[in-house]
């Protein structure tokens, strides 16, 4: 099928991969000229495993074509997905001008002769905004064009992308139109996963609720974590427990410096912003947030607790990104540690295996902040050692290299990435998430 993608952003540039990758023929759209440039160039804008050799491929394969022009894009697919932008606004609320705007242009670009059009919403955007794009496309488009609009969220993660694009658990199609259901169902054909068909509204639904179920998750054991270190349990333990109740799960329930990112932090907000939009306010998910917010608070008074003062402290800080495997640092708690650290007046020096360009790029960290792409170095003379982020290196880590390096052997593993056995050997003096301490003296 041909297909158009209008954002060049994570989602949209990963999605359109992938539908090249099945035999797709795909036009990738963005209104930036360097971004276009760049990826004409063969280079990727991002960080995700994999992306890289697959752009190539399908490049070279001709199915994959990346434009300025949504006139081109609006000309080459039968089906047209919208992929841009939904950030918060101060009030909580999501900006739709993005969206909007893009749904215009398809309107003006489309003409009676292109026959049926789908138009697909696959940014995350609160329940009912498909309807408008719907009106929007009716008002500004010329007589007679014909089309439908389709709501299809994305459910990839940072750092698995592909395979999630690739291999998903689901596909949501949320459509009032049979005839844009029939083309989605031909696009969705060489995937083998469960596809579920919608409304559009439910489909819309679908997504924000999803997020904030696994933040949710996230949070409800953080919380048990916190009890867990007031009555000396040990968190791991009580997730294993309560994860293999095949009704739970294991997965998202581990304790740490709760959730960051580009997705969770803005998707938790945009849903209690509808959910009160719609008279039916969502008090649990703020309840979420609050302990989401405070857990980064609760691990800097343990550090402070330990450390007395920050000031002329020397800390090392494993860990920018928000996660593993991604050289995103938006919203990152690794981040906003740093910099509350800073401003007590400590030096840091930072190390992540992907996140030091971003985050020299787009953090904004002030103070006395280096950065050094060898783990074991930046822990030279540090008065203690913070991991932040869970890359598996760290994980790994020689605990004996830790404790040579270190001025004083302190470590506080926001993460709970190491071993309390392996801590023990390595003669460490160790705090974490919801674990009993474990302290040489
Ligand atoms: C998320 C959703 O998983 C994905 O389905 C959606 O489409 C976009 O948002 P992503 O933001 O890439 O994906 O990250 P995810 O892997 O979900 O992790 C989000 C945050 O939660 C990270 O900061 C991570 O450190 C944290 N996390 C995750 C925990 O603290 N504990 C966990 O058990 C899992």
């Amino acid at each position: 099928m041909n297909i158009t993608i209008i954002g060049t952003g994570y989602v949209g540039l990963t999605s359109g991969t992938c539908f090249a990758e099945v035999g797709h023929n795909v036009t990738c759209v963005d209104n930036n000229p360097e971004k276009i440039e760049t990826l004409l160039k063969g280079e990727i804008p991002i960080y995700e495993p994999g992306l890289a050799d697959l752009v190539k491929q399908n490049v070279a394969a001709g199915r994959l074509k990346f434009t300025t022009s949504t006139e081109e894009g609006v000309k080459n697919g039968d089906i047209i997905f919208i992929a841009v932008p939904t950030p918060p606004q101060a009030d909580g609320s999501v900006d739709l001008s993005f969206i909007e705007k893009v749904a215009r242009e398809i309107a003006q670009c489309l003409t009676p002769e292109h026959g049926y059009r789908v138009i697909v919403d696959k940014s995350t955007v609160p329940v009912k905004t498909g309807d408008k794009v719907e009106q929007t496309v009716r008002r500004y488009a010329p007589e007679g064009v014909q089309f439908g609009v389709v709501s299809n969220p994305e459910f990839l993660r940072e750092g698995c992308a592909v395979d999630d694009l690739l291999n998903p658990d689901r596909i949501v199609i949320g459509s009032n139109d049979e005839k844009a259901l029939t083309y989605m169902h031909k696009l969705y054909e060489p995937f083998v996963a469960p596809v579920l068909v919608t409304d559009i509204n439910s489909a819309e639904l679908i997504k924000h609720a999803a997020n904030s179920f696994l933040a949710l998750k996230i949070s409800y054991i953080n919380a048990v974590a916190n009890i867990c270190e007031a009555a000396g349990a040990d968190v791991e333990k009580v997730a294993e427990g309560i994860g293999m109740d095949k009704r739970i799960g294991r997965q998202f329930l581990n304790a740490g410096l709760g959730y960051g990112g580009s997705c969770f932090p803005k998707d938790i907000k945009a849903f209690i912003n509808i959910s009160e939009t719609l008279g039916q306010p969502f008090g649990l998910l703020k309840e979420v947030e609050r302990i989401n917010f405070d857990q980064a608070d609760r691990f800097l008074n343990k550090i402070r607790e330990k450390l007395w003062v920050f000031r002329e402290k020397k800390i090392a800080l494993w860990g920018l990104a928000f996660k593993q495997n991604t050289d995103d640092v938006r919203e990152s708690v690794a981040v906003t540690l740093a910099q509350k650290m800073l401003d007590e007046g400590a030096s840091v020096i930072a190390t992540d295996p992907q996140g030091i360009p971003t985050a020299k790029k787009f953090s904004n960290l002030t103070g006395d902040i280096t950065f050094t792409e060898d783990m074991y170095a930046a822990l030279d003379g540090a008065d203690a050692l913070i991991i932040a982020t869970e890359w598996p290196q760290f994980a790994a880590a020689d605990l004996c290299e830790v404790a040579k390096r270190l001025r004083t052997p302190l470590v506080f593993d926001g993460r709970n990435l190491l071993d309390p056995e392996d801590v023990k050997a390595a003669k460490l003096e160790y705090y974490s998430i919801g674990r009993p301490a474990i302290d040489s003296n």
